[in-house]
């Protein structure tokens, strides 16, 4: 199967004792991962906004998995559109980057990912979170976005223009990483976006949503 071919969405496809197992597996990493690192980014919330979608996460094993990927340089500037309590800053703040910057339009969440990201130990990087909606964002110095299905269709439409005409105006490398990528047909829509890469979870996998990683075509 191509790249292009890869559904926009599966879920379930793990069998239950399989997923049930590489979850515990997962729990401990993360106990394990919030012990090292001096954060606490547990617990789920219920957004009051707008075309937002509810707090949650994926593994530290995922994120950091994700993030080894991107093979980042000095020069990146990773943005989390919908960061919560702030995960996946503290994680990308470990790698040698420009910067690590959290987007969160709840000032509660906000607030927790403020003070996880002043506790962070193993810290490389600096890291911020700004409270604002992510249609706000100025995207000019961003150079990867991660989104964990953080809202829906409207403001992903919004924010994907945004991106779009930062890198027309700044032409960079740029790229999307979408987990959970329930509306992935909005993005491989866009003309200005390619897929260059697909994970989808396999029986044993600790990963437990798809990831798709885009780059924009400047
Ligand atoms: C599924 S959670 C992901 C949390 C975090 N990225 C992680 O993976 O640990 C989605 C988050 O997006 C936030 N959110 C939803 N709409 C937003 C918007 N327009 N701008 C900024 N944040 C938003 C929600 O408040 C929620 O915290």
């Amino acid at each position: 199967m191509s790249i292009a071919e890869a559904p926009t969405f599966v879920v379930g496809s793990q069998p239950k004792f399989a997923h049930y197992c590489t979850s515990i597996v997962n729990r401990i990493g993360d106990l394990l991962w919030e012990r090292k690192l001096g954060v606490r980014t547990r617990g789920r919330a219920e957004s009051p906004h707008h075309d937002a979608h509810a707090y949650g996460y994926l593994s530290y094993h995922t994120y950091f998995t994700i993030l080894d990927r991107l093979l980042l340089q000095p020069s990146d500037v990773v943005v989390d559109l919908g960061c919560g309590k702030g995960r996946i800053v503290c994680c990308a703040a470990c790698y040698d980057i420009r910067e690590a910057i959290g987007v969160e339009i709840d000032p509660q969440l906000a607030r927790s990912a403020k003070n996880n990201v002043s506790q962070l130990r193993l810290r490389r990087a600096p890291a911020r979170i700004t409270t604002e909606s992510a249609i706000d964002f100025d995207f000019d110095a961003t150079t990867v976005v991660v989104m964990f299905h953080p809202f829906g269709i409207k403001t992903l439409e919004g924010v994907l223009q945004r991106i779009d005409e930062s890198c027309r105006r700044i032409p960079r490398r740029l790229r999307i990483v979408y987990a959970n990528p329930l509306f992935d047909h909005v993005l491989a829509a866009q003309d200005s976006f390619t897929r260059y890469d697909a994970w989808l979870p396999k029986t044993w996998d600790r990963l437990k949503f798809p990831v798709y990683f885009y780059e924009h075509r400047s």
